[in-house]
């Protein structure tokens, strides 16, 4: 072991109330030099002895490994409140998922879990509206159905008369919610504003048209000032939710959207996430993405489908979707989102496995209806009639013929569950 990482082990176990607890797994040669290295690099410490070092820094602030299993290669660390500054959401991964990614002590480091003290957490606005919140703006708090939304495809190249038309269809057939795709935000082709202003009018000729209440989350993503002014935007137009892509605009934009206080839920879209989550040797977990989003303040965010097209096992999306419906220290329960290559015929699997308390949201499924948009709509919630009347989905379809559309196109497709 090198000199230079003694001393960052601790036999004591941390205070959960004073200390940030961040639990990693890592490949090494030296796991109790490679540990120790992680906990030095996160806090006070570097690769040399330092003259400017003073026993009351370290004292105060060296973050400490509690406990290391060296054959598995996992370790457990905690570090001092005092490292962190309140409410500073990037701070907190430039201190315990900044530099040690990169240590060449470790072949590999994934952060799995972090948890935070009660003190720390307040310093965060948290979800604005949260699951119930969201829940009593589209008055379904007594029924607990689920929602069910729509991405508007293509994802980019609609003018914004095009967009709305195709939102118009989408609520008018049974969608709930509506939101832009994660790579649409102000191109030529679809100028911000205007597409605000046209899609708000969807809503409201739909809600007239349906009686049912409509939400539009046009994504703000953009540079933080101008996500701020855009969100600002879609208040000023009576508009009543806004999406950001938390991952690629970064925690910095989403902390300054959420702190604006704008009280608008803010639908998480989690784009560029299996960079860093995928991998199950390194990086950093969907989990931690979870805690942090939701200590900053979103109050829907994707999982993953398990039944669609994008990664994720039932395991650990319905871990995540249970874990964001629970309480945790003040903060509302967030609406968990299934999204990603789901076609109505997947509905009663999805239901069936990952329960009501959801948003279904689909682009391709509804949008790639032979039928078009509407039909591709009233396929969705024709689905989800028959789950709910527990009759089987190609007995149902013989009566409804959207449904009947959406089997002859997507009857083929395997739907495969990774356990
Ligand atoms: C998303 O935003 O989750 C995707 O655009 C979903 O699109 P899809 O339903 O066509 O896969």
């Amino acid at each position: 072991m090198r000199d230079v990482y003694k001393g960052y082990v601790t036999g004591e176990k941390p205070n959960p109330d004073t200390h940030v607890i961040a639990s990693f797994r890592f490949h090494a040669r030296d796991a109790a030099n490679a540990a120790q290295a992680i906990a030095a690099e996160s806090s006070v410490g570097t690769w040399t002895e330092l003259s400017t070092m003073k026993p009351r820094i370290r004292k105060r602030l060296a973050a400490k490994v509690f406990r290391l299993d060296a054959k598995n290669g996992a370790a457990e660390i905690a570090y001092p409140l005092a490292l962190f500054e309140p409410g500073n959401a990037p701070q907190l991964l430039s201190d315990v998922a900044g530099n040690v990614f990169g240590m060449r002590e470790l072949d590999s480091l994934r952060l799995e879990d972090l948890q935070v003290p009660k003190a720390y957490a307040k310093s965060f606005k948290g979800p604005a509206v949260g699951l119930e919140g969201v829940r009593k703006m589209l008055g379904t708090g007594k029924s607990r159905r689920p929602h069910f939304g729509t991405i508007v495809k293509p994802k980019v190249g609609l003018t914004p008369k095009e967009n709305a038309e195709v939102g118009f269809e989408s609520f008018v057939g049974g969608m709930d919610f509506l939101k832009d795709d994660e790579n649409l935000s102000s191109q030529s082709f679809s100028p911000f504003e205007e597409r605000v202003v046209r899609m708000l009018e969807s809503v409201d000729r739909a809600e007239s048209e349906t009686g049912e209440r409509k939400m539009y989350a046009p994504n703000v993503t953009a540079e933080t000032g101008e996500m701020v002014r855009r969100a600002e935007f879609v208040k000023s137009q009576g508009g009543t939710c806004i999406m950001v892509d938390i991952v690629t605009a970064g925690f910095s934009g989403l902390q300054s959207v959420r702190n604006a206080g704008l009280k608008l839920p803010i639908h998480a879209h989690r784009a560029m996430y299996a960079a860093f989550a995928r991998n199950p040797d390194h990086g950093i977990s969907m989990m931690v993405l979870a805690r942090l989003a939701r200590m900053v303040g979103v109050d829907q965010l994707h999982t993953g489908a398990i039944v669609g097209k994008m990664e994720g096992s039932k395991h650990e999306v319905l871990g995540l979707n249970a874990w964001l419906r629970d309480k945790w220290h003040s903060f509302r329960p967030v609406f968990p989102v299934a999204s990603g290559g789901i076609d109505p015929l997947r509905v009663p699997s999805l239901l069936a496995i990952a329960g009501t308390e959801l948003v279904i949201n689909a682009g391709g499924g509804i949008h790639g209806h032979p039928d078009g948009t509407r039909a591709g709509a009233m396929a969705f919630r024709q689905a989800y009639d028959a789950w709910r009347m527990g009759i089987p989905l190609e007995e149902y379809a013989k009566g409804h013929k959207e449904l009947a559309a959406a089997f002859r196109k997507w009857g083929g497709r395997r739907i495969g569950v990774t356990e």
